[in-house]
């Protein structure tokens, strides 16, 4: 199929150079020419693993395009999927205006049959408000079906999970969109589930809220388990083997980050206010989530006593390993908070830190972890990147002047930190 994919954000990105590997001739859309130079030389704009592979492998066949040209690349396609950001707006509320504008500029151009596909997350009713907008500057007797296809993939594992997906969501308000989406998805061997376009809204909105949830629910667990004196590792195990509850995403940690769940569960949250409903389960999950960076910072504190002109090593700061991506990253507000206190800020991370340096100030950007242990008082985990499981402990024991570790994510084992000579505080597991 002839596909345009508006926005080359993760999603948008993700899914055009998927789409294209699966056999369909693709255009990626952006209005950022820097973006679009970059990815017409094979180069990803995104730390993402496998991406950039696949763009160039996409690019060499033939199978992929990218442009600065929407009105040209909607005249070719008959799939348009709209990618676009929809950034929070002060109040949370969705910033929905790029939606808006592309949805104009593709009806504009309809010359035959085409679905115009949201796969942003955005508000309930967006679907009528594209259709509607389409219906208003479209050409008189133009053809087309507005459809609604969340994507679900996670950063970090993009690629792996738009290939192999738990379900593909279609929701569509015509038999013809239906044929047409679920011909292009069929290779994936996945299973569809096809609605009305304003459930398959909710879906996205409900699955992310829902797993933050999880996440906020095994964080309280874990301060529960902190006063008790439990481990909530253990708890997070008992619990996760109830196939009604699942294993994941009951990792407790720092709380949640990234450009997905802070604002969707806002923008969730006042979406339900608009429709009556006072949803404030999901504002007790929001403010979990806040007071868990608090309580990092706190356990930090209580190790060290005091941490005005303490040296402190943090240990990753995208919001996730495998990323570059430093949106809503859990370190801002952390090494903000420990700045404020009079900490000196020591950092390394694999891959963000050419973005960490554009949102931090006064830290000393390291090498490796090493480097960044040398001289500190103590060094913190705050992304669980797989090259920190590895650390030769010993070594860093040796580099650090008081041999401390807090650790946000769980990494170490407990008694191996004790049996190494650390004091070594987690979250959950004291
Ligand atoms: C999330 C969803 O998982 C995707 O399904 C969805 O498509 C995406 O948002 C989106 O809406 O675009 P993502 O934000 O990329 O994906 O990353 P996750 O792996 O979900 O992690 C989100 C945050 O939760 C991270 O800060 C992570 O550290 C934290 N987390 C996750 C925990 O603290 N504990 C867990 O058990 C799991």
């Amino acid at each position: 199929m002839n596909i345009a994919v508006v926005g080359t954000g993760y999603v948008g990105l993700v899914s055009g150079a998927c789409f294209a590997s699966l056999g369909n001739k693709v255009v990626c859309v952006d209005v950022d020419e820097r973006k679009i130079a970059m990815l017409k030389k094979g180069k990803s704009p995104i730390y993402e693993p496998g991406l950039e592979e696949l763009v160039r492998e996409n690019i060499r066949k033939k199978t992929i395009t990218f442009s600065t040209d929407l009105k040209s690349a909607t005249r070719k396609a008959e799939v348009i999927f709209i990618a676009v950001g929809t950034p929070p707006k002060p109040n949370g509320d969705a910033d929905l205006s790029y939606i808006e504008d592309v949805a104009r500029t593709i009806a504009r151009e309809v010359n035959g049959y085409k679905v115009i596909v949201e796969k942003s997350t955005v508000p309930v009713q967006t679907g009528e408000k594209i259709r509607d907008t389409m219906r208003l500057f479209a050409p008189k007797g133009a053809q087309f079906d507005v459809a609604s296809n969340p994507e679900f993939l996670r950063e970090g594992s993009a690629v792996s999970d738009f290939m192999n997906p738990d379900r593909v969501i279609l929701g569509v308000e015509s038999a013809r969109a239906k044929k047409v989406l679920i011909e292009l998805y069929k290779p994936l061997k996945s299973r569809i589930l096809v609605t009305d376009i304003k459930s398959a809204e909710i879906i996205k909105h409900a699955s992310n809220s829902f797993l933050a949830m999880k996440i906020s629910f095994i964080n309280a667990i874990a301060r529960v388990c902190d006063a008790a004196k439990a481990d909530v590792e253990l708890v997070s195990l008992g619990m996760g083997l109830d196939s009604r509850i699942g294993k994941s995403f009951l990792s407790p940690g720092i709380g949640f980050g990234g450009f997905c769940f802070p604002k969707d569960l806002a923008a969730f949250i006042r979406i339900c206010e608009k429709l009556g409903y006072d949803f404030d389960l999901l504002r007790a999950v929001e403010r979990i989530n806040e007071e868990q960076k608090r309580y990092f910072v706190k356990r930090i504190e209580e190790v060290l006593w005091n941490i005005n002109q303490k040296t402190i090593a943090v240990l990753g700061l995208a919001f996730k390993p495998n990323t570059d991506d430093m949106r809503y990253a859990p370190s801002l507000d952390i090494v903000a908070a420990l700045q404020a206190q009079g900490a000196r800020i020591r950092a390394y991370d694999p891959h963000a830190m050419d973005n960490a340096k554009k949102l931090m100030k006064n830290v000393v950007f390291c090498r490796d972890a090493y480097e960044a242990c040398k001289g500190a008082d103590c060094a913190i985990v705050v992304t669980e990147w797989g090259e920190f499981k590895q650390l030769d402990l010993k070594r860093v024991k040796k580099l650090l002047t008081q041999p401390t570790i807090v650790d946000g994510r769980n990494i170490y084992d407990p008694k191996k930190m004790k049996a190494l000579g650390f004091r070594y505080a987690s979250i959950g597991r004291s």
